[in-house]
């Protein structure tokens, strides 16, 4: 493969700068040009495609959000959209597509592997979310925003001998409730995987007051919804005065973590290498401590097991 392209699609996050930038450099070091798409599907439909080089993606691995910008294009799903997707490759000369983002995303790179332009899909959301992998990028840095900003909330509540309840991104899923939940030392944590218990979280601060615990957090996923509700309950059932904050986008920027520039980079690099031996249609996942690629088919029909034994421990700890 001579040209291929690179686009992020979906919600952005931090990381997807550093994806691009492998991508990039993984192309030019194996004699590739790279182009970028703008704006997800839509710059393929519109025929938003630049030329990137080596230097177009310096400075960028530090930073959140995507110099290719992100964009949700409805239109691609659309037989005419897709066509005049697949028109605009070979006008630009694209052979491969590197598709950064999520299920939605590697639906879209399926339709088009499957009508011969070879796509390589990389986990992209802070949610972490795709089933096929354990791992997506931005998910470490949005949990580590979110905990940054529970920590300050924690200093208000304490002072006021208050419960703040604290709403994280997590449209469908609990991961970064759970993980910020135990990492904040939240009295309780309620996921979208698990039926809301409001009795059981009243119980739990209710005992907690007992040994002399004043003030509280309660992190909610937004999947689960109602935060101000749940607040107004946990007031009028316990008599300690509740709040409740969204923390909402602040979670998707911001510059990516180690973890995630150093995954985003295996990534954008396992993917080119996949392209440059001709294969297409496939994700790149992070499976037990390795970098694996897996058929797109597949991988859109695997099932993530919630890890319940994250809430056990949650729960545990935090009496
Ligand atoms: P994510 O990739 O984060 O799951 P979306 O579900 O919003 O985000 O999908 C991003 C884009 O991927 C959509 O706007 C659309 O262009 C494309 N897409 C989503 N679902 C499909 C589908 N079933 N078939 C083709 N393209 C799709
Ligand atoms: O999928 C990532 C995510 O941030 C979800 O946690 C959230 O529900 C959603 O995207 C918000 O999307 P939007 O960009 O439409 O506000």
């Amino acid at each position: 493969m001579k040209t291929i392209g690179v686009l992020t699609s979906g919600g952005d996050a931090p990381g997807m700068n550093a994806a691009v930038r492998a991508v990039v450099r993984t192309g030019v070091s194996l004699g590739m040009n790279v182009k970028g798409i703008c704006r997800g599907y839509n710059g393929l439909i519109e025929g938003d495609i630049i030329d990137l080089d080596v230097r177009s993606v310096s400075n960028i691995i530090n930073k959140g959000g995507t110099m290719l910008y992100t964009a949700r294009s409805p239109r691609f799903k659309t037989e005419e959209g897709l066509n005049e997707a697949i028109e605009n490759c070979k006008k630009a000369g694209i052979e491969g597509i590197v598709v950064i983002g999520g299920d939605g995303s590697f639906r879209g790179a399926k339709d088009l592997s499957n009508r011969g332009i070879p796509c390589i899909g990389i986990p992209g959301t802070i949610d972490n979310d795709i089933s096929s992998t354990e791992y997506t990028i931005g998910f470490d840095t949005a949990m580590n925003t979110a905990v940054e900003m529970v920590d300050k909330i924690r200093d208000t509540a304490q002072s006021h001998d208050r419960c703040s309840v604290v709403e994280v991104m997590g449209r469908h899923a609990g991961y970064i409730a759970i993980q910020t939940g135990i990492a904040v030392g939240a009295s309780a944590v309620l996921v979208p995987e698990v039926e809301v218990d409001i009795q059981k979280v009243v119980s739990k601060i209710n005992n907690a007051r007992k040994t002399g615990k004043q003030h509280f957090i309660v992190v909610v996923a937004e999947g689960v919804g109602g935060v101000e509700k749940i607040a107004e309950q946990i007031e009028a059932r316990t008599g300690i005065e509740a709040r409740a904050t969204v923390l909402g986008h602040v979670q998707r920027g911001g510059s990516p973590t180690v973890r995630d520039r150093v995954r985003a980079t295996q990534f954008g690099n396992a993917a080119v290498h996949l392209l440059d031996k001709g294969i297409g249609n496939r994700v790149v996942a992070y499976r037990q401590g390795k970098i694996v690629d897996i058929d797109i088919f597949e991988a859109l029909n695997m099932k993530k097991e919630f890890d319940f034994d994250m809430l056990e421990i949650a729960h545990e700890t935090s009496i």
